[in-house]
């Protein structure tokens, strides 16, 4: 039930904000797994925990805002310790990710890449034999020419579909880009597709995320499992 993946959800967000120590700069990721990450790290810092959070999204950067989170930038911190976020999907065995339905993912990938632990939240129905199965992959683009861009990457096998908003207008991701909604017909090797998608001018970034996981914290109805790449 909806309740019950909510309570995984939580669950596994709690472990993983456990995992924060005096000191860190920590990425603070998007979706609502990671906002209950939010939460408990809102609550770690009323008890006294200094951190500071680097959100990856706008909405993020508000619900920390609201708890009184203190934010950090790149322009004065190079390095964030941990990020902790959730992901669409996890392969198993690897921790190969695919990310963005929620739209944000090119600021994930940038906090992502700069960190030096990234700590996936996930309830068990995330986690996958082989990426791409029953996930869309998002792939992130400039406004200008994006027909022209979407034609480029059904030459590597995807059914292409512009995201659009509630209205029916083209949804506008925080850094004023489009998501395109694609469909494989099999991910097998994800490293090389993410090299593909990204060799086409007008790519900004795509939602795959290839060995920059180092750990997921996953919560099922048998307990919560910890995994590393
Ligand atoms: C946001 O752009 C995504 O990458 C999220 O990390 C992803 O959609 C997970 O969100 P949920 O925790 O809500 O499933």
């Amino acid at each position: 039930t909806p309740e019950m993946a909510k309570e995984l959800k939580r669950q596994a967000a709690e472990q993983a904000a456990a995992l924060v120590e005096d000191g860190m700069v920590v990425g603070l990721g998007t979706g609502s797994t990671a906002a209950f990450v939010v939460a408990a790290l809102g609550r770690r810092h009323a008890e006294g925990l200094r951190f500071l959070g680097i959100p990856t999204s706008v909405a993020t950067e508000t619900q920390a805002r609201s708890l009184g989170i203190p934010l950090t930038t790149f322009s004065e911190h190079a390095v964030v310790d941990m990020t902790i976020d959730g992901a669409d999907e996890i392969e198993r065995g690897s921790l190969d990710l695919i990310k963005g339905l929620g739209g944000a993912l090119l600021r994930e990938k940038i906090v992502a890449a700069a960190s030096k632990r990234l700590v996936i939240v996930a309830d068990e129905s995330k986690l996958v034999d082989h990426l791409g199965a029953h996930t869309l992959l998002p792939v992130e683009v400039t406004p200008f020419g994006w027909e022209s861009t979407a034609r480029h990457l059904e030459k590597f096998g995807a059914r292409i579909s512009p995201r659009r908003n509630r209205e029916g207008a083209f949804f506008v991701s925080d850094g004023g880009n489009l998501i395109l909604d694609c469909t494989f017909p099999v991910i097998d090797d994800p490293g090389k597709m993410e090299r593909d998608i990204r060799s086409v001018i007008g790519v900004v970034e795509c939602g795959l995320f290839v060995g920059l996981a180092t750990e997921a914290i996953v919560a099922g109805s048998d307990g919560v499992i910890r995994l590393t790449a």
